[in-house]
C-alpha cells in the first residue's frame, strides 16, 4: 500500500536533494507551509544535492512547455521501458519525448475518445451510489476509501478497458506496486523495485493474452479501440499496445481515489463550500477542479534538461534532473487569489494538477467523470468524519489517504 515503506536512503541525504523529506509526518501533515517556504525563497532553486526544484506557477509552466526537458538515457535505464522483440525500446507516454511521443499519443488519443469515457458517466454515478449503500448498509462506519474509490475507480477503469471481472483485485495489487515506481528510483528500496518489475511484468502478460483475444473477436472495450486504432498507415504495435495499457491502469487508479478522498476531506473541512455545492449541485465539475488545485494527488513531475539551457534566467546543464512542484504552483498567489483557501465556485483554469503541455494527463476525462460521482454523494448524503482527522501518507510524487471513515449524520 502507499502507507509502507520510508524511502531507504537517509533523511539527511533526502533533505539535501529536495530540501524536505517527503516522509517526515510534520511535513505530510502540512506540505503547504514547506512548499511556501521554498516558493518564497525562489520559485526557481538549485538543491545543495544537484536538483532544481521549481514551485512558481510561471516557471513550472513553462518548464512543462519547454522541449529542452524530457527524458535523457541515463533517467530510462532504470527500467522504465521495455525491449520489444525486434530490440526496439518502447517507452511508456510519460517516459518518451517527441517526436515518439507525438505519434503514440495521437495513436492513443483516437482511441481514447471522448465518446468512450462519457458512455462511462451513468455508470459511475450507479457504481459510486451502490458502492456507498453497501458500505453504510451495516449502520456504522463507511470507509469511502475503501468502499469507495478503490471499487469505482478500479471498475470503471477494467471496464473501460475491457478487462475480465474476475482480474480486479489482481489489478489493484499490481497497479499499487506500479504506483510506488512513480517515485524516483533513489526514494525506493531494492525490494519495492522488485516488486514494481514483476507487477509490470504481469500487466504486460495479461495485455498481451487479452489483445491477442480482441484482435481475434473485437468488442466495443478501449484494449480493442486501440487493436483497431489506424492513422496515416500508422499504428501501434503489439509491445506499444501492451505498455500503452500498463500505463492507463497504474496512472489512473491511485491517482483518481486519492484525488475523491482529499476531495472529501477537504469538503468536510469546510463545511460553508460543501453548503454551497450542495445549493448548486450543477457545479460539482468546479468543485472537482478545486480540490485538485487545493490538494491534488500529484505533487510533483521530472524532468531532465536535455542540452544546456536556461529557466527563468538561471542556467541548468544538460543531464540536471528538475522537480516540477505542482502542487506549490497550484496555490501560486501571483496567479490564484487567497490561494489556501478552498473556493468551490472559484473559476476554473490553469490548475497544473493534471500537468501541462504535451504530457497533459491523457485520463482527465475520466478522472474528472469519476470523481465527479464519488464528490455527488456527499451533495446526495449527509455524511461526516466517524473519528480522528485521517492522517495523509503516500510517497513523494503520491499524497492522498489510506482511510477515510465516515457515517450518516
Ligand atoms: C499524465 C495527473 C488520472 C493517464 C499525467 C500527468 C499528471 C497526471 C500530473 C503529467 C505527468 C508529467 O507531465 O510528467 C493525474 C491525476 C489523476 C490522473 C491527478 C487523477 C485525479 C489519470 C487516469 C488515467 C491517466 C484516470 C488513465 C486512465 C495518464 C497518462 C499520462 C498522464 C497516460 C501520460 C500522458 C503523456 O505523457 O502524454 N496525469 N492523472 N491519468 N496520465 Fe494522469
Amino acid at each position: 500500500s502507499t502507507t509502507e515503506g520510508a524511502p531507504p536512503v537517509d533523511s539527511n541525504v533526502v533533505r539535501q536533494l529536495l530540501l524536505f523529506d517527503p516522509f517526515d509526518p510534520e511535513f505530510r501533515a502540512d506540505p503547504h507551509r514547506v512548499y511556501r517556504e521554498i516558493r518564497e525563497s525562489g520559485p526557481v532553486t538549485a538543491t545543495p544535492g544537484g536538483l532544481w526544484l521549481v514551485s512558481g506557477h510561471r516557471q513550472v509552466s513553462a518548464v512543462l512547455r519547454d522541449q529542452a526537458f524530457g527524458w535523457g538515457e541515463a533517467e530510462l535505464a532504470a527500467g522504465h521501458f521495455t525491449t520489444d522483440d525486434e530490440g526496439n525500446t518502447v517507452r511508456p507516454l510519460t517516459f518518451a519525448d517527441p517526436p515518439e511521443h507525438t505519434r503514440i499519443r495521437s495513436l492513443v488519443t483516437s482511441a481514447f475518445s471522448a465518446r468512450i469515457v462519457e458512455r462511462l458517466r451513468p455508470r459511475a454515478q450507479e457504481l459510486a451510489r451502490e458502492s456507498l449503500a453497501a458500505a453504510l448498509a451495516g449502520g456504522g462506519s463507511a470507509d469511502v476509501i475503501q468502499q469507495v474509490a478503490y471499487p469505482l475507480t478500479g471498475r470503471l477503469l477494467c471496464e473501460l478497458l475491457g478487462v475480465d471481472p474476475e482480474y480486479q483485485e489482481r489489478f489493484r495489487a499490481w497497479a499499487e506496486a506500479m504506483g510506488r515506481g512513480l517515485d524516483p528510483d533513489f526514494m525506493q528500496s531494492p525490494d519495492q523495485l522488485a516488486r514494481r518489475e514483476e507487477a509490470r511484468a504481469h500487466f504486460h502478460e495479461y495485455f498481451a493474452e487479452l489483445a491477442a483475444r480482441r484482435r481475434a473477436e473485437p468488442g466495443d472495450d478501449l484494449v480493442s479501440a486501440l487493436v483497431a486504432v489506424e492513422q496515416e498507415g500508422d499504428r501501434l504495435t503489439a509491445t506499444e499496445l501492451v505498455v500503452t495499457c500498463t500505463l492507463l491502469l497504474s496512472a489512473g487508479y491511485a491517482t483518481t481515489v486519492h484525488l475523491i478522498g482529499n476531495g472529501m476531506l477537504a469538503l468536510l473541512e469546510n463545511p460553508d463550500q460543501l453548503a454551497w455545492l450542495r445549493a448548486n449541485p450543477g457545479r460539482v465539475g468546479d468543485a472537482v477542479e478545486e480540490v485538485l488545485r487545493f490538494d491534488g494527488p500529484i505533487q510533483l513531475v521530472s524532468r531532465v534538461a536535455l542540452r544546456d539551457t536556461e529557466v527563468d534566467g538561471h542556467a541548468v546543464a544538460a543531464g540536471s534532473p528538475v522537480l516540477l512542484l505542482l502542487a506549490a504552483a497550484n496555490r501560486d498567489p501571483a496567479v490564484f487569489d487567497d490561494p489556501d483557501r478552498l473556493d468551490v465556485s472559484r473559476k476554473p483554469g490553469r490548475n497544473l494538477g493534471f500537468g501541462v503541455g504535451i504530457h497533459f494527463c491523457l485520463g482527465a476525462p475520466l478522472a474528472r467523470l469519476t470523481a465527479q460521482a464519488a464528490l455527488s454523494l456527499l451533495v446526495e448524503h449527509e455524511l461526516v468524519l466517524d473519528g480522528p482527522r485521517p492522517a495523509p501518507t503516500g510517497s513523494l510524487v503520491l499524497r492522498g489517504l489510506a482511510e477515510l471513515p465516515l457515517r450518516s449524520a
